[in-house]
């Protein structure tokens, strides 16, 4: 189950239905799906995309979107904090950023231009979401490192980060409620504007 923290509100919404309806105003649609059980631990890309071909379609129809494809990390992924540090930075693009989780959790982070506060929207798996295109926003993964989702594009070079170089992200750090290897002290600090 996703959920969404507004730091600056001190305020965390974890329904599914508040938080679509939360993120509505900001172009952002939010689904949930059921995943558990569908793949094993060990399922290659291939399998994944074959898996869950129902829900892509179904993407695809929504935001004609044309191509899908995996991105799997854990703690073990090499020059992972190479690539991390590509993404938790804040940036827009210029198409959708369009996820699936299937497996871990990670932490969008959200700077409205309409002025509304940061927010942050913690996914893990079975959760739909879309960050629209031009949208501020970075993205962190929890403390065990590990994410499963499958990406949708219009053209992969859409998704080229464009950086605002604000320092905004350097405010947050990623608040992340769900169950973690790690015990509490030793991962993230709360989510708070410091
Ligand atoms: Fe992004």
């Amino acid at each position: 189950m996703a959920s969404v923290t507004i730091p600056q509100q001190n305020r965390t919404i974890t329904d599914s239905g508040e938080i679509a309806a939360f993120l509505q105003p900001h172009g952002i649609w939010y689904r949930r799906t059921d995943v558990a059980g569908r793949l094993g631990p060990r399922a290659g890309d291939a399998e994944i995309l074959a898996a869950y071909d129902r829900e892509i379609t179904e993407l695809k129809e929504r935001g004609g979107y044309v191509t899908a494809d995996v991105i799997n990390v854990t703690a073990d992924t090499p020059n992972l904090d190479v690539m991390l540090n590509k993404f938790n930075k804040e940036h827009r693009h210029d198409e959708d950023e369009v996820r699936f989780i299937v497996h871990g959790r990670g932490v969008f982070h959200i700077n409205p231009d309409s002025g509304d506060p940061v927010f942050a929207i913690e996914v893990e798996a079975g959760d739909m979401i879309n960050v629209p295109a031009g949208t501020r926003h970075w993205f962190d993964l929890c403390a065990d490192r590990t994410i499963r989702a499958i990406r949708l594009f219009l053209e992969q070079a859409g998704w080229t980060p464009h950086y605002t170089e604000s320092g905004v992200d350097e405010s947050y750090v990623p608040l992340c409620l769900g169950p973690t290897d790690i015990p509490p002290g030793e991962g993230f600090k709360p989510s708070v504007p410091i």
